[in-house]
C-alpha cells in the first residue's frame, strides 16, 4: 500500500460522518486501487454514490464503488436491503461500459430482498404522515427493514427455492395488503423476478464466510458505509433517519466481519453540510446564500434529484459522528466549492434556551429550535480546483481546515478539491 495510506491498515471503513451525500463514492474509488475487496454492508437503493472516471460519471446505487477497479472484489453484505430489478439494471450499465462484473461480484445469502409493494408502502405511509413526513427516497427502504425487524423478510438464499418462495412472498403481500389497504399484482411481480433470480443465483453466497477466508489469506477490505451517521436508526436524527445502522457498528453487523479486525475509520464530510429530506438541520441556510452553494456545487440528489438543503459546517454533529463511529481520519469534500465567499461561518455550539451546547441533543425539539453559535473566519477567492498539495491551498482555506479540524477533534487527511478521481489532496 502506498505510504501515505498506511495509516488505513488492512480493513478500512469509509462512513459518511454528515446527513449522506458527503462524496464517499469518490474516496472509496480511490481506495479501491490500494484493497482487494470492496463491501457495501448496510442500505439499499436509497444510496446514490457518485464517481467520476476520465470525465465519465458513474453512480452507484447498490454495487460497490470499488467496482471500477478491475482488480476489485466487491461484496453486498447481509445487512444490506435489495430491490433486484435495480441490481440487474446497475449491472447492465456497468457492462454496456465495458467493466465485468461477474466474477467480481458476490452477494450475500442473507441479505433481505426490497419488493415493489415494499416501495408502495413506502409512499402509502409517507402520504399519511403528511407534513411530518420522513422525505423519504420512496426505495421501499423502511418497509424492507421493518419486515426484516419484524421477523417476516424474505432473504436472498430463501429466492433460490422458487417454490418456497413464492409461497413466504404470497403470504406477506397478502397481510401487507390487509395491513395497509392496498393492491399489488403479486403474480407479475413473481413472474418478473424469475429471469433477475436466475441471472444472480450463481452469484449468492455466504459472504462472511467469503470475508473471513480472504482475511485469513491476508486479503484487504475496504468497508463502503452508506447514507451517513446522523441518518442512523440508532444514531441520527430520530424519527427523521433512515431505517439501518449507517455508522460504524451497522458496518460490522451488516457484513459479519469481527469488530476487532478494523484498522481505521474514515469518515467523510462535506465542507459545509447538506441534507436531503425532512428534519432537524441547525445550520441550515434557508436563503440566497444557500442556494448559491447549492448551485456552485450542484447539491441535487444522485438518487431522486431532489435539491438538497445547504448551510454552514456543523463542527457539533461532526465531532459526534468523530465519537460514535471511532474515526480515525476524515476526507474532507468539495473545499473548492466554497471559493469565492468574503467570509465563511463554522458552527460550534447550539443555544437553547440560555444554554450553550457543545454536545449533540437527541431531543428534536433542541435541534430545532436551537440557533447555532458560530465563528467566522475569512473566506479565499483562489480558485483551488484540482490542487493535490495542502501547502498551495490559500492561506485562508488552509486556516479554514486547520479550525475545522481543531473543533472536531480528527486529522483531515484527504480534502477533495473537485469531483475527479485525481483531485484529492492526500497527507
Ligand atoms: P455519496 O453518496 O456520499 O457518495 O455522495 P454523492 O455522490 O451523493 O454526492 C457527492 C457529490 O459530490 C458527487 O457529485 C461527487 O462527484 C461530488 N464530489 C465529491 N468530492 C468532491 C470534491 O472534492 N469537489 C467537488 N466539486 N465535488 C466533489
Ligand atoms: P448516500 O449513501 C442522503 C435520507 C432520505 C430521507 C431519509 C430516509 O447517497 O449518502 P430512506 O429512503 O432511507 O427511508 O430515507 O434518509 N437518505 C439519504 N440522504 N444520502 C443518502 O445516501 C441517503 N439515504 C437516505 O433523503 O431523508
Ligand atoms: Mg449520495
Amino acid at each position: 500500500m502506498n505510504k501515505t495510506l498506511q495509516h488505513l491498515g488492512p480493513v478500512c471503513a469509509v462512513v459518511g460522518s454528515q446527513w449522506g451525500d458527503e462524496g464517499k463514492g469518490k474516496l472509496v474509488d480511490i481506495l479501491a486501487g490500494e484493497y482487494d475487496i470492496v463491501a457495501r454492508a448496510t442500505g439499499g437503493a436509497n444510496a446514490g454514490h457518485t464517481i467520476y472516471v476520465g470525465g465519465k460519471k458513474f453512480v452507484a446505487h447498490l454495487i460497490p464503488s470499488g467496482m471500477l477497479h478491475p482488480k476489485a472484489r466487491c461484496v453486498m453484505g447481509n445487512g444490506m436491503v435489495v430491490h433486484l430489478p435495480t441490481l440487474i439494471e446497475e449491472m447492465e450499465v456497468l457492462d454496456k461500459a465495458g467493466i465485468k462484473v461477474d466474477g467480481r461480484l458476490v452477494i450475500s445469502d442473507r441479505l433481505h430482498i426490497t419488493f415493489d409493494y415494499h416501495k408502495l408502502i413506502d409512499g402509502l405511509q409517507e402520504k399519511r404522515k403528511g407534513k411530518n413526513k420522513v422525505g423519504t427516497t420512496g426505495r421501499g427502504i423502511g418497509p424492507c427493514y421493518t419486515d426484516k425487524i419484524g421477523r417476516f423478510g424474505i432473504q436472498m438464499g430463501e429466492v433460490l427455492d422458487e417454490k418456497r418462495f413464492a409461497a413466504h412472498y404470497r403470504e406477506n403481500l397478502e397481510r401487507l395488503q390487509k395491513m395497509y389497504r392496498f393492491k399489488h399484482d403479486g403474480e407479475a411481480e413473481l413472474k418478473e423476478l424469475k429471469k433477475a433470480i436466475k441471472r444472480l443465483a450463481p452469484l449468492v453466497t455466504d459472504t462472511s464466510l467469503y470475508l473471513a477466508q480472504a482475511l485469513a489469506k491476508g486479503k484487504t477490505i475496504l468497508l463502503e458505509g452508506a447514507n451517513g451517521t446522523m441518518l442512523d436508526i440508532d444514531h441520527g436524527t430520530y424519527p427523521y433517519v433512515t431505517s439501518s445502522n449507517a455508522t460504524v457498528g451497522g458496518i460490522i453487523t451488516g457484513t459479519g466481519l469481527p469488530p476487532m479486525a478494523l484498522t481505521s475509520a474514515v469518515g467523510i464530510v462535506k465542507a459545509y453540510t447538506t441534507r436531503v429530506g425532512s428534519g432537524p438541520f441547525p445550520s441550515e441556510l434557508d436563503n440566497a446564500l444557500g442556494e448559491s452553494i447549492r448551485q456552485a456545487g450542484g447539491e441535487f440528489g444522485a438518487t431522486t434529484g431532489r435539491p438538497r438543503r445547504c448551510g454552514w459546517f456543523d463542527t457539533v454533529a461532526v465531532k459526534y459522528a468523530v465519537r460514535v463511529n471511532g474515526l480515525t481520519a476524515l476526507n474532507l469534500t468539495k473545499v473548492d466549492v466554497l471559493s469565492g465567499l468574503d467570509m465563511l461561518k463554522i458552527g460550534v455550539g447550539y443555544m437553547y434556551k440560555g444554554e450553550l451546547l457543545k454536545e449533540m441533543p437527541s431531543d428534536r425539539e433542541i435541534l430545532e429550535n436551537c440557533t447555532v453559535v458560530y465563528r467566522e473566519v475569512s473566506g479565499w477567492k483562489e480558485d483551488i480546483t484540482g490542487i493535490t498539495d495542502f501547502t498551495k491551498l490559500p492561506k485562508a482555506c488552509q486556516k479554514y481546515i486547520e479550525a475545522l479540524e481543531k473543533y472536531v477533534g480528527c486529522p483531515m487527511r484527504f480534502i477533495g478539491t473537485g469531483p475527479n478521481r485525481e483531485q484529492m489532496i492526500v497527507r
